[in-house]
Formats: C-alpha cells, sequence, structure tokens
C-alpha cells in the first residue's frame, strides 16, 4: 500500500501536487469563473455574509490562519480563526450573516464538530471544508467543499494540508466574487496562478535533497525555531507542530514581527532557526523586513535555515542555507514554503529512527474531547 515508500508519510508528502490538482479540479469553466456547485447556500445570502469565523484545531487550524489572509483580500469583510475548542465554551459574537467555516481533515474531530453545532444554534451558515466523504462535520453543515487530498493514512497531516489551504484559495474567491469585492479579471488570474501550482510543489519536491542532509545533521537537535510574517506566520507554526509531532523535538514558531518583543532573547550561538521569506514583491516592504530579522539573529550566532523564493538574493549574505521555492504570488506561498519544512520533520525524525506514520501519543482521528 505504500508503493515503495518507506512510510505513508513519504507517500503522501510526494502526492501533494495531486492533492493540490484534484482539489481545483472541475471548480471552474473555461471562461475562468468558479463553479463550487456543492456550496448549497443561497447566493443571496453568501453576498450579505458580513463575518467569516474558521473552527478547527492543529494543523487545520493553520490552513484556518492562511485562509484568514486571502478571504480578507478578496472578500473585505473580518476573519476570525479561532481554535474549536476555544469557540465553544465562548459566549462567540455570531448571527445569521455570519459564516462558519470548519476545516478538518477528518470530518470527526469532536471540538470541530462541537464549534459547528454551537454555531447553527446561534443562527449561523456553516460550510465544511473536509476530505472525508460523508464524514459527520459536513453532515451537519449546510455545505460541503471537499478537499481531495485521497485518504490520508500518516497520523501528521501533509496533503489534507495542501488541498484545506487550496480550497479555502477557492472558498475565498467565491465569496468575493458573490460580494463583487474580487473582480471576475481578479478571479480569473487567481485560478490560473492556481492551476500552476501543482507543478511548482513539485519543483520543491525534486529540490530536497540538502534539506533530507541537514535534517540529518541535525537529528540530535534540542530546539527549533521557526519565524514567519503574513502567511508564511502559520507556516512557520505548521513547521514547528510538525517537527513536534514527528521528531519529538521542542519546536515553536513565531510572527517574526514578535522577535524583538521577546523570542530573540532564545538566540544563542548554534540555536536553528528556520525562516520563511515573503516573495520580494511582497506588499509593505515585507521581504526586507524579514530579512533585518534574519540578519538580527545570525548576528547572535543563530543557525539561519532560509527558505526563499528562487532569485532571492538579498537573504544570501545572512543565510548560512537556502532552501529555493518557485516565484508566485505572495498569497498562495504558503503551498510551497511548508512542504521543506514537513519534509525536515519528516527525515529528522526517521534519522532517529521514530515511526513518522504512528506518532507516540497521537490519533489520526480524535473524536474526544
Ligand atoms: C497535525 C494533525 C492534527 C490535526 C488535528 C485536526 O499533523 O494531524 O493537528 O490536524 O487533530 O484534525 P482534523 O483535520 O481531522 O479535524
Amino acid at each position: 500500500e505504500k508503493g515503495g515508500y518507506p512510510s505513508f508519510m513519504a507517500k503522501e508528502i510526494d502526492e501533494q501536487p495531486r492533492a493540490v490538482a484534484d482539489t481545483l479540479l472541475g471548480r471552474s469553466d473555461a471562461a475562468g469563473r468558479l463553479v463550487l456547485d456543492e456550496v448549497r447556500i443561497d447566493p443571496a445570502e453568501l453576498a450579505a455574509v458580513d463575518k467569516v469565523v474558521v473552527v478547527s484545531c492543529g494543523t487545520s487550524a493553520y490552513a484556518g490562519q492562511i485562509a484568514k489572509y486571502a478571504i480578507e483580500h478578496w472578500c473585505r469583510i473580518p476573519v476570525e480563526v479561532e481554535y474549536a475548542h476555544e469557540f465553544r465554551y465562548r459566549d462567540p459574537v455570531v448571527d445569521e450573516r455570519t459564516l462558519v467555516v470548519s476545516i478538518s481533515q477528518s470530518g470527526e474531530t469532536m471540538d470541530t464538530l462541537m464549534a459547528v453545532r454551537h454555531a447553527r444554534e446561534l443562527g449561523a451558515r456553516t460550510v465544511s471544508i473536509c476530505n472525508t466523504n460523508g464524514a459527520t462535520i459536513p453532515r451537519e453543515s449546510d455545505a460541503v467543499l471537499y478537499t481531495h487530498a485521497g485518504p490520508e493514512v500518516a497520523v501528521a497531516s501533509t496533503k489534507a494540508f495542501l488541498a484545506q489551504i487550496t480550497a479555502c484559495y477557492l472558498l475565498g474567491l467565491y465569496l468575493g466574487a458573490l460580494k463583487g469585492t474580487a473582480a471576475p479579471e481578479v478571479v480569473k488570474e487567481v485560478l490560473d496562478e492556481l492551476h500552476a501550482m501543482p507543478e511548482k510543489v513539485q519543483t520543491v519536491l525534486d529540490g530536497l535533497e540538502r534539506v533530507r542532509e541537514i535534517a540529518r545533521f541535525m537529528a540530535d537537535s534540542r530546539s527549533v525555531l521557526f519565524l514567519g510574517r503574513h502567511v508564511g506566520y502559520p507556516v512557520a507554526l505548521e513547521g514547528a507542530l510538525k517537527l513536534k509531532e514527528l521528531a519529538y523535538i521542542h519546536a515553536e514558531g513565531f510572527a517574526a514581527g514578535e522577535l524583538k518583543h521577546g523570542p530573540i532573547a532564545l538566540i544563542e550561538a548554534g540555536q536553528p532557526v528556520f525562516v520563511v521569506v515573503p516573495p520580494p514583491a511582497s506588499p509593505h516592504g515585507l521581504h526586507g523586513k524579514v530579512v533585518s530579522n534574519i540578519q538580527e539573529i545570525r548576528a547572535r550566532g543563530a543557525r539561519t535555515l532560509v527558505i526563499a523564493e528562487e532569485g532571492d538574493e538579498g537573504v544570501v549574505p545572512y543565510a548560512e542555507e537556502v532552501i529555493r521555492v518557485p516565484a508566485c504570488p505572495p498569497l498562495l506561498m504558503p503551498l510551497l514554503t511548508v512542504v521543506p519544512l514537513q519534509v525536515f520533520a519528516a527525515e529528522l525524525a526517521g534519522a532517529k529512527g521514530l515511526d513518522v506514520d504512528q506518532p507516540r501519543n497521537l490519533a489520526k482521528s480524535v473524536t474526544v474531547e
């Protein structure tokens, strides 16, 4: 069943171009319009939505954090992203004009299911982004947008994550088109860029030999930090989560802008830090700001492992290692930048002799509170 791969995880990481492609498949027409037939909520009702709340857990919650940047950009309405287990025990401000989007690979996560039930009681419209046909969460939601990653066997999520991010972009564009905040040309342009992503994910996968080497060298690391900014921030969080789950190494992700507010105190000689760099074309000079962060930590002796766009020479002077990804629009970058981090964690865990498919203490589907 592993098709010649050493683990399900290795196979699933390799299946990511396909997971993205299949999630896009059949969801736009020749004219570049979105066709989300499964989202069976009255378009007028969707157009009137004035707030989106995303509820999810773990890796799926990081997909939600990425969705926030995209949906706010295209739809011009606030997006709140909340852990499902926190949402259900607050007194959340949700009403008929709120769209509650749940994201769940399994569709059975109890915390997420209860959050969806809570949202419905409060009168919200609910959309489920889910990888498992006919699971409980999509059945209990008003609408579902299935991710087509195929069955994910390894306990820690990889290909489902890329499919979730892809589905979030589709939902954001769909909502933006209905609201009139995303012009048809914009929708078409982003769709074209999305359709180019599977090949770019493949390019990343094909160039990871050095990352594997670094991971093997680092097998006895005690702590690894991850920095990112904008959509690179949730990618940093996911990189840290993968390393904790698979390799049992202390790992923490930070928003790069937060560095000077505390975490920089952790930096000492030899501390490995992955930095997910926004493309040079990012708005607001974000690229330069993150390059300054790399410079600061490098000056304090950090080992800087930098993930940057092809051709971005600005990072080179301060990077111990540069891991390249193809150029793409800033919002879509997570589909590429997370891949080296997944492979790093899996390879390092393998080097430690751990079972990457079945990490200790974890279950694939968390159906208890
Ligand atoms: C991380 C991981 C978990 C799940 C989380 C939510 O690798 O697998 O953090 O992402 O338990 O699961 P789903 O998406 O099934 O609701």
